[in-house]
């Protein structure tokens, strides 16, 4: 047995202390698994101590991280190696936040320095008057863009951004109905520039601004790509295409020239706030060891409850209107990730890798999916997340409510509730993280979805998996092109499928 599978089963054999226990008999834990992170402008609490994570589980966890090469993998990761083996390349995207190789960094900033020029001459009006931008992109070109605006642009953006994904036309319909075509630009955002839904939807804004009577549509396209050749030959002037390094991945892809939109509505400070927010997170990870590591910390009670206990989901709640679009973009970051059943090596992986990622927001999501959470059959870890300081300028009653309902709900999950009638009673012992922002600032935001990057780069090298491939998403598409091409027989439900719909 090697050392990994004789650690594996020592922690599978520890005691099972319940929450109430594990309080009980540390009465030092809330500090000891509550850890501030300090950012410009407020900090993040990170509390783990609602999880099962003990003294115990934190040592042999330490030793399994020691076992499976953590520190060499996360050096790897910051000294931009190749630590993409299956696509032979770096994941640099903390270059992009001034962390990493000399080189890396270096590339990262002539590439900002670019995408800021940009961002001023079109607030400075030297692009003439622009009101909207239409944002096209899917998956990563799109997810962190949207979920970046929303939190960050609600009052006043500079610029009002339509972040636009589905090929379905009804999405790219609701973007055209908001916006006017004379004072729009369109930014064409993938990393490939080879994506389906991505390239049909640019090519139907620019039919729509030309049908607008925009003279030149061409020149309304901004280019937010890894492979600017390929921009150029579609027909984007060079001086608004904005390339981004090929080893930045796409769900990594926010801190590049994907996030052009985010620095156009909310201004160039703000974005850099943003990005310093990251790497103050970034620096956090790569100098910190074992439990008082942030982000490895929370992968230690990931892989707890998914390889130890079997959860097969893990939830996140948004208390917080702003933060709205962070599970969707949780659900891609770590089932995109992670989602693997093959090692490093290409064995095949001995037990569950991700969890389904999936949650909402707070207190909506109270009133429609917590029944489960409290009495259902299953555990699913929460993830609740909100902000001190309120988004809104009501009454304070508002938040108030927000925040004691938060609060309350990890309460109530961990300490249950027994009762003569089965029906009314809550098992409790039902684990939860609070991640509570002093204010949702760009910095904070930036922090905050660096944990989560980091977090899912711990899970991975737990479980000796490459985080950074995602060769899963590409079979269902190889046969959507086939059915395009016609001429191949598929099975015979597919082939009623097609038939009935017209596709035949
Ligand atoms: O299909 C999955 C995926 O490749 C994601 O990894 C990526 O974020 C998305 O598609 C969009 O790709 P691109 O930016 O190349 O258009």
């Amino acid at each position: 047995m090697n050392d990994c599978t004789a650690l594996r089963s020592a922690l599978q054999a520890l005691p099972r202390p319940t929450l109430a226990e594990l309080f009980a008999a540390d009465p030092a834990r809330v500090d000891r698994l509550s850890t501030r992170i300090e950012l410009a402008g407020g900090g993040i609490r990170f509390d783990w101590s609602k999880t099962h994570l003990d003294d115990a589980h934190a040592a042999l966890f330490e030793r399994l991280a020691a076992a499976m090469d953590f520190a060499g993998r996360r050096a790897a990761l910051f000294a931009g190696d190749k630590v993409n083996v299956t696509e032979g390349r770096a994941a640099t995207h903390t270059a992009q936040r001034g962390v990493g190789a000399d080189v890396d960094v270096e590339e990262a900033m002539a590439l900002h320095a670019r995408m800021r020029a940009l961002v001023d001459a079109i607030h400075a009006g030297l692009l003439g008057e622009v009101r909207h931008l239409i944002h096209i992109g899917i998956g990563g070109s799109a997810l962190g863009p949207a979920l970046a605006i929303d939190a960050l642009a609600r009052d006043v953006p500079r610029v009002d951004v339509h972040v636009v994904a589905n090929i379905d036309g009804c999405a790219l319909e609701a973007a055209f109905a908001a916006c006017d075509p004379a004072t729009t630009l369109v930014a064409v955002a993938s990393k490939t520039f080879t994506t389906i839904e991505t390239m049909t939807n640019a090519q139907s804004a620019l039919t729509w601004l030309s049908e607008s009577g925009v003279a030149d549509p061409y020149g309304r396209v901004v280019a937010l790509t890894a492979a600017p050749d390929k921009a150029v030959e579609w027909g984007v002037d060079e001086t608004r295409v904005l390339p981004f390094a090929e080893s930045v991945g796409g769900r990594y892809s926010l801190w590049s020239s994907i996030g052009f939109p985010v620095a156009l509505a909310i201004g160039w400070e703000e974005f850099a706030e943003f990005l310093e927010g990251a790497a103050t997170v970034d620096r956090h990870f790569r100098e910190t060891d074992g439990l008082a590591n942030l982000p490895l910390r929370a992968a230690f009670a990931d892989q707890l409850y998914t390889r130890l206990r079997g959860c097969q989901t893990r939830a996140c709640f948004a208390y917080d209107e702003r933060l709205g679009l962070l599970p969707s973009y949780l659900q891609q970051l770590e089932m995109e990730s992670n989602g693997k059943s093959v090692t490093l090596d290409g064995q095949p992986l001995a037990g569950p890798s991700a969890p389904i990622t999936w949650g909402g927001t707070g207190t909506d999501a109270q009133h429609a999916v917590f029944q489960l959470l409290h009495q259902g059959t299953v555990t699913v870890p929460v993830d609740f997340i909100a902000c001190v300081a309120p988004g809104d300028d009501l009454d304070p009653a508002h938040h108030r409510i927000l925040l004691m309902n938060c609060f309350a709900q990890a309460a109530a999950l961990m300490a249950g509730k027994p009762g003569a009638d089965p029906a009314r009673a809550y098992p409790g012992d039902r684990p939860s993280a609070t991640i509570l922002l002093d204010d949702l600032t760009p910095a904070a935001l930036g922090a905050l979805i660096a944990f989560h990057e980091h977090r899912t780069f711990a899970n991975a090298v737990l479980l000796g998996i490459n985080p950074f491939d995602q060769f899963g998403v590409e079979l269902g598409k190889e046969i959507a092109r086939s059915i395009d091409a016609g001429g191949v027989r598929f099975d015979p439900s597919t082939e009623a499928l097609l038939q009935a719909s017209g596709l035949a």
